[in-house]
């Protein structure tokens, strides 16, 4: 069942039924003011860090689902109704939300009146901008009351939720004409307030939630609102709000446009002030006034569009196939840049307290993001590389806002340290600027320790190599990529954390046969890059531990018909045909086979089939078989899990994409194209009411075979499935990959595929890429031409600006 469409022209997916399986949002801003909107208008707003300069209130995992958000009620006669139709619920004549690249429109309509609110955060601006467009349609004039709804949160939404005994008495507003200004704690230690303004004069207002709401009362029935009037309240503690209160009369057919807008501002030390106790509005006043008609908004909504297409350009696909195009073209690059932004913090699966930027996180999500916009991802990595230690281990988080690391959700993952090779050659792929290895970076933020950004990628490196264990295996520390394999912790207590629990690795010899694989794909990556530069005694040292891996896994790490996962503290197999739950692993298969290791000997194909018979399922594939039906003290988290969900036999979506490039080492291109359209969210949109999450973005996870209900998604947009989905299919799928010298063409794609065109801008110049198959191969490029040349080999170099055309022959060389 469908909740909505597609509209590609627009890149927008219009939901036409309002009670979606559960909310569907979207995210507005895309650098310092965001927004969170679900398609009823539910959400927040944060400025930078969702923790800690938290704009409005959310009350998470509410009754009903989504309270709280930025409303509008209208009251005509005595229907009160809302355009989002949340939260009155009051049936509409007409409902639309059109979720788009960083804006959302929502539309009702009842009894002929017409309500359209636009909703989006200007490029450059510390405000989200609404604009409502009011319709009458009927035959007669119309009379109604219209009121505007923002809850203020006390800035840190952590304690917002708490610290209830302190909140309650700290409250303190401003109303200024038709600009409502919440200045809690600005007379102390705060430099910033936020307001909400509209671009008219208003007939009342309120901001103290008890008057507004009535203590009693639920969202949908606002006291004032029933009474059909404001009362002028002005917060003295509680809970401070803003509304808007305006009389309306529109003549048959006249459209009536208002703009609101919800900002933020920041104040020097010695500007905070207009007056005694009286706020500088000055910065607040030039915001609106850059959005004080309608004509100013569309104006910036024009901007933001042309920013997108901008960004949307630089690798188009046309494969014929409506579904892929829209994820390679809109919804998968439009989700990258949003986990690019968000790390894991604020979602409607994440609080936005609990965590920050991760690590790892970040590294990843950079590859789906680097091209977009490469100067970002630049500024990103040496934001993380700050936060390392000297020894090549990592924090596991840090806070955006303060840039600094922290260990709040634990520490010592020992695979932390390698993705900061995947981060930085990624970037170097795709700019061809080594300038950045040059660049000073700090440990743990401390200047006077810094080295290059180069000396990062070594230590980054030896962190495994100093790390390794009784089989010349990685140590694994508190866990590896996969957070809830903690096989040093032992933990007992159900009032500690997994994550943070003391991590006994002293004695330990837990190993991670996950490390080792991504160690041989990127230690590798770190060889190439020494070669590269110059570096041939590091290449060559390098190179040494990356062949010694590769035999240690071949050696200890091979259970007979598939890669290992693990040996746990005492020395014992995990993953292996021996264990009687938990025998095979798709992370260590992932990446030994992405590798390569024991390709000659068969191994990876027989690693790969394994996965596909143990694991594979007709949702995607599982973590792991058989899934852990007791917990396991020396596993740890994994086993807590009911069977079939997140790290215990859910479909991690995460990690499908490394068996699909697993595959495409094989050349199996069917193969991985059927992994690909098994989780790729525009192929489930028929069975969104079982998917339940938004089909237009990736969730973290789906219910595995062994769940209650296989098939269901939870915790969709801020999972590092983006940026791995969209580097499979670009990269390793339509295999056009960025490389130092130029785009390596490789595809490998269903037998069946007949062409498929891409262009790509790369380093300044335009390629036309259009790839014929007339052999029907999976793989295998046959003859390569640019501008009717032949090339040999197959990467086409780095050109100056400029159109070029490519053709690409897939065939078997003759
Ligand atoms: C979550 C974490 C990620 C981790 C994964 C598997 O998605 O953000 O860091 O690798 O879970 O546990
Ligand atoms: C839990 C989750 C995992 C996440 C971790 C860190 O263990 O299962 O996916 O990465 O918490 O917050």
């Amino acid at each position: 069942m469908k909740f909505g469409f597609f509209d590609d022209a627009n890149r927008e997916y219009v939901i036409t039924n309002p009670a979606t399986p559960w909310p569907w949002i979207n995210y507005l801003g895309n650098t310092d003011f965001f927004s969170l909107i679900s398609n009823t208008a539910g959400g927040y707003s944060f400025f930078k860090d969702a923790k800690f300069r938290r704009i409005t209130r959310y009350r998470y995992n509410n009754v009903p689902m989504d309270e709280g958000g930025r409303y509008f009620y209208i009251k005509e006669g005595d229907t009160i109704w809302s355009p989002g139709w949340k939260p009155c619920k009051t049936p509409l004549d007409v409902y639309e939300c059109r979720h788009g690249m960083n804006y959302t429109k929502i539309k009702g309509e009842k009894d002929g009146l017409t309500a359209e609110a636009l909703f989006f955060v200007p490029l450059n601006t510390h405000a989200e901008v609404q604009k409502l467009s009011l319709t009458n349609n009927s035959e007669s004039t119309k009379k109604f009351k219209l009121f505007s709804f923002a809850e203020w949160a006390l800035w840190n939404a952590a304690t917002d939720m708490e610290n209830f005994q302190r909140n309650f008495s700290t409250g303190e507003v401003e109303v200024d004409g038709s600009v409502l200004y919440h200045k809690t704690e600005y007379k102390e230690r705060r430099d910033h307030y936020a307001y909400y303004s509209v671009n008219t004069e208003i007939n009342g207002f309120d901001t103290d939630r008890e008057t507004f709401m009535g203590l009693y009362n639920g969202f949908h029935e606002p006291q004032a609102v029933l009474d059909g009037a404001s009362k002028q309240s002005v917060a003295h503690g509680w809970s401070p709000i803003a509304s808007h209160y305006l009389e309306i009369e529109l003549q048959p057919g006249e459209t009536k446009d208002l703009v609101f807008v919800l900002g933020y501002v920041e104040n020097k030390e010695d500007e905070k002030w207009e007056s005694k106790g009286v706020i500088n509005k000055t910065k607040a006043k030039a915001t609106i006034a850059n959005f004080d008609t309608a004509e100013k908004v569309d104006a910036a909504l024009a901007e933001l569009k042309a920013y997108w297409d901008d960004l949307l350009s630089v690798y188009t696909l046309d494969s014929g196939d409506e579904k892929l195009d829209r994820m390679v073209n809109i919804w998968n690059q439009y989700q990258c840049m949003i986990t690019f932004n968000f790390s894991r913090s604020a979602s409607f699966f994440e609080s936005g307290i609990g965590r920050g930027m991760g690590f790892r996180d970040s590294n990843q999500d950079l590859v789906g993001f680097v091209h977009q916009i490469p100067e970002r991802a630049r500024e990103r990595i040496i934001d993380i590389a700050s936060t390392q230690f000297p020894d090549g281990g990592c924090y596991h988080q840090y806070q955006p806002l303060t840039k600094r690391g922290n260990n709040d959700i634990g520490g010592g993952f020992n695979d932390d340290p390698m993705w900061l090779i995947l981060g930085v050659v990624s970037y170097i792929k795709e700019t061809g600027d080594f300038s950045i290895l040059d660049e000073l970076v700090p440990f743990d933020n401390d200047e006077s320790l810094a080295k290059t950004m180069f000396n990062h990628l070594t230590v980054s490196f030896d962190h495994v190599v100093n790390n390794l264990g009784p089989h010349g295996l990685p140590l694994i520390g508190r866990a590896d990529w996969n957070d809830c394999l903690n096989l040093n912790c032992f933990s007992n207590d159900p009032n500690e954390s997994f994550q943070t629990t003391e991590n006994k690795t002293e004695g330990s010899k837990a190993e991670s046969l996950m490390i080792a694989g991504l160690f041989v794909v990127y230690g590798s990556d770190y060889v190439e890059l020494c070669e590269k530069v110059g570096k041939q005694e590091e290449a060559k040292r390098a190179r040494k531990h990356v062949k010694n891996m590769v035999e240690a896994v071949k050696q200890h790490g091979w259970d007979g018909e598939w890669f290992l996962r693990a040996y746990d503290y005492f020395g014992n197999k995990i993953g292996s045909n021996d264990n009687e739950e938990g025998k095979i692993f798709i992370e260590s298969n992932g990446w030994c086979t992405m590798a390569g290791i024991g390709l000659e000997e068969g191994m990876v194909e027989k690693a790969l089939d394994s996965v596909k018979e143990r694991l594979d399922c007709e949702y995607g594939i599982v973590l792991n078989n058989p899934a852990f039906t007791k917990y396991y003290i020396e596993y740890g988290e994994i086993s807590s899990y009911p069977a079939g969900y997140k790290e215990n036999a859910g479909i991690f979506c995460h990690n499908n994409p490394w068996i699909m490039i697993g595959e495409t080492v094989l050349g199996r291109g069917d193969q991985a194209w059927e992994y690909y359209k098994k989780i790729c969210p525009a192929y489930l949109e028929d069975i969104s009411d079982l998917h339940k999450t938004e089909p237009y973005v990736y969730s973290q996870m789906i219910a595995g075979k062994d769940a209650a209900k296989p098939g269901e998604a939870k915790n969709s947009w801020l999972t590092g499935t983006a940026a791995w989905n969209y580097l499979t299919i670009t990269q390793h799928i339509l295999g056009i990959r960025t490389h130092y010298d130029g785009l390596i063409i490789d595809p490998c794609i269903p037998v069946g595929w007949k062409e498929f065109k891409v262009t790509r801008k790369f380093r300044g110049a335009s390629f036309e890429i259009e790839v014929s198959n007339p052999e029907g191969v999976s793989k295998g490029v046959k003859q390569l031409f640019m501008n009717d040349q032949a090339i040999e080999g197959s990467m086409i170099p780095v050109m100056p600006e400029g159109k070029y055309r490519v053709k690409v022959i897939l065939g078997t060389s003759t």
